[in-house]
């Protein structure tokens, strides 16, 4: 299909129709933001590595039967994916106690949860992102009873799936964000996952090969994401 109009540009990407209504053209960028675009760089490389990192995470997920808006890869940092009406919810899975839930609760970085910890947030930049309830969530609308029942389980999946695949490539999955949207055939994994959206530790030294790297000022971003693209080629390959 042909590049069509502009759609949507976000913080990472953007998104153009193309000659088939039902699917459209995301081009990663390099621009990395933290902070609700407080902070903000460019940073040469990371789309492509995001792109083809996603595109992995995607084809595997597919393969074990989990459905994405994934069609394809056509360049370094373009993919083609299906046609989705965005629900709009971020939906987190943590492991491990980091980030915003190890500030809110007072919780050691690296604190390991019982269970997985699953939590949705409404996505407004203008509101930042807010935590919303599942009560919330039903009373406003931003998705049905069963839609709610299956973001969770779908995301649950999702986790022990990636987990137990980064852990054959010596990576813990702390936490990740997904976004998911309705299509004909109910609903499916959308956006990305990437370092972007992931933090990935270091199974036995337990460094930071995420975003993080971007968000504290640790350096060496662009090296931490090709190791987790090497650490991925390291197996069967997928794409
Ligand atoms: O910020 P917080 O610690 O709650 O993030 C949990 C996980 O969700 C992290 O892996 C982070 O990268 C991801 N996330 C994201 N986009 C957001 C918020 C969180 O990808 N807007």
């Amino acid at each position: 299909p042909e590049k069509g109009e502009l759609l949507y540009e976000g913080k990472a990407k953007r998104v153009y129709r193309t000659s088939d209504p039902d699917l459209y053209w995301v081009e990663y960028k390099d621009e990395a933001t933290a902070f609700d675009g407080l902070k903000r760089d460019v940073i040469p490389g990371k789309g492509s590595l995001n792109n083809r990192i996603s595109a992995h995470f995607f084809s595997l997920l597919e393969v074990a039967g989990l459905p994405t808006h994934f069609v394809k890869l056509l360049g370094p940092r373009e993919a083609l994916v299906r046609r989705v009406e965005i629900i709009p919810l971020e939906v987190i899975v943590r492991n491990i106690a980091a980030g915003s839930l190890a500030k809110k609760l007072g919780l050691p970085e690296g604190r390991v949860l019982s269970r997985p910890v699953v939590d949705f947030c409404l996505k407004n930049d203008e509101l930042h992102d807010p935590q919303v309830t599942e009560d919330q969530i039903l009373a406003l609308g931003f998705a049905a009873e069963k839609e709610v029942r299956e973001l969770r389980d779908f995301a649950l999946k999702v986790n022990e799936v990636l987990s137990a695949y980064l852990l054959s490539r010596d990576l813990i999955l702390v936490d990740f964000k997904l976004e998911f949207g309705r299509c004909r055939d109910g609903i499916i994994l959308a956006d990305e996952i990437s370092p972007d959206t992931c933090r990935f530790w270091d199974r036995d030294t337990k460094e930071k090969l995420d975003k993080d790297r971007f968000r504290h000022d640790l350096g060496g971003l662009i090296p931490a994401y090709e190791e987790i693209w090497k650490r991925l080629q390291g197996g069967k390959p997928v794409v």
